[in-house]
């Protein structure tokens, strides 16, 4: 197929529920991606957050030539190898607890709110979220989801979510009433702006869960993993939640979701309550247990705390000379940029000069490279970025 009969057979066979980029790509490796015509770019925004580890990192991919040729899928009426070690895995990472294993962040999150279902036995029901939240396009995570532009035209939404604004201790004590069950949050909201979570607010949430038993679910769909240069966020605030939810880059590229519960609620969810056909089949849950090596064998948390500092410090000088710069706010290498100005044109200029990162809310732009971008990729994407501002600038003047 030529990039035109691409094009030609979206227009005709896939539904337009994306603005697509008109690249094509064919190939990936670490943080390049190549298009059909050959040109590379840097990929500072690997797969929304899916390729921490980079494209086809080797571990990945041995992982899954081996289990490929093995056993591909397997109900969960029978017992996985690969699932159980992947299980042990990430209880050994974060908190002990159960897991439930489906394919998405969404459906990660669905599982969340069931759970917390099950937890109010149905006298409490009221989650607590937060304005600019994203937790995904299901109709439960949706509802979680207090944004109109993705809530517009799917009324009724599931009821019993409140929403009340992010890193407002008072507004979340306010909301608090005695049908209320859980408190749901992205510890740092990725699509909702790269806004960072206080350690004062987490504090507070974990306070208020413990007081008025509710559960802390935290949503790490997009921080966890290594994003934030700690294997999940949670560990940079001295707490724990008390359900976590995974996705993106826990497969590597390969779709996998997952749901954690602390022991001591764990025994809530019994059989035939919920389920999946694909969660966490032998290949999906190899590649994870390759990702979890991968992290690991290449040291890339360290790696994350390195670059992003380096970019987060080149950013913050970069501000001085251009004022549209608002903000450089981040965690570990999930950085944002706000802007006084719009972020597609910026976005669109750095694409065409051969680096993809992303914008989010208008004027944040969004820079999540793999964990393992090595600090020549970094200098060359923030060049780029710098070139693209100087532009910027100069039709600001004009
Ligand atoms: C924090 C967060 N939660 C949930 C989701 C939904 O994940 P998925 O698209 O895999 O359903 C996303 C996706 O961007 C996310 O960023």
């Amino acid at each position: 197929m030529t990039k035109q009969d691409v094009f030609e057979a979206y227009d005709q066979y896939v539904f337009p529920t994306y603005t697509r980029l008109p690249v094509v790509f064919v190939k990936g490796k670490g943080s390049v991606l190549t298009d059909i015509d050959g040109k590379k770019y840097l990929d500072f925004f690997p797969g929304w957050g899916v390729s921490n580890v980079g494209h086809c990192h080797p571990k990945v991919m041995a992982a899954v030539r081996d289990q490929v040729s093995k056993l591909i899928h397997l109900p969960n009426n029978f017992f996985g190898i690969n699932q159980a070690k992947l299980a042990r895995e990430i209880v050994r990472q974060s908190f002990d607890g159960k897991l439930f294993f489906c394919n998405s962040g969404a459906e990660a999150n669905e599982a969340a709110i069931k759970f917390a279902r099950l937890f109010g036995g149905g006298e409490r029901f009221e989650i607590i979220t937060t304005l600019n939240a994203f937790h995904g396009r299901t109709l439960g995570a949706l509802a979680a989801t207090p944004q109109k532009k993705y809530q517009e035209g799917f009324a009724p939404l599931p009821q019993g979510f409140v929403a009340v604004p992010f890193n407002d201790i008072k507004a979340l004590l306010a909301a608090v009433t005695p049908r209320t069950v859980a408190v749901m949050i992205e510890l740092v909201q990725g699509e909702g702006g790269i806004n960072v979570a206080t350690p004062e607010y987490v504090s507070a949430i974990r306070r208020l869960c413990d007081d008025r038993n509710l559960l802390f679910i935290a949503d790490e769909v997009q921080t966890g993993l290594g994003r934030t240069g700690k294997m999940f966020a949670f560990e940079h605030y001295g707490i724990e939640p008390d359900v976590m939810t995974l996705a993106k880059g826990l497969g590597g590229g390969l779709p996998i979701g997952a749901m954690l519960a602390r022991r001591s609620v764990a025994h809530l969810l019994q059989p035939g309550m919920h389920g999946t056909t694909f969660g966490g089949s032998p290949l999906v849950t190899k590649a994870a247990l390759g990702v979890f090596e991968a992290i690991r064998r290449d040291k890339m948390i360290a790696n994350a705390r390195r670059i992003g500092l380096y970019m987060t410090e080149r950013l913050k000088a970069m501000q001085a000379r251009f004022p549209f710069m608002v903000d450089v706010r981040g965690l570990g290498l999930m950085i944002g940029v706000e802007l006084s100005v719009e972020g597609k044109p910026v976005f669109d200029e750095c694409l065409a000069r051969g680096l993809i990162i992303n914008c989010t809310q208008g004027r944040v732009l969004r820079i999540m490279p793999a964990l393992n971008v090595t600090l020549k990729q970094a200098v060359k994407a923030l060049d780029i970025l710098e070139k693209v501002f100087t532009v910027t600038a100069q039709q600001r003047t004009i």
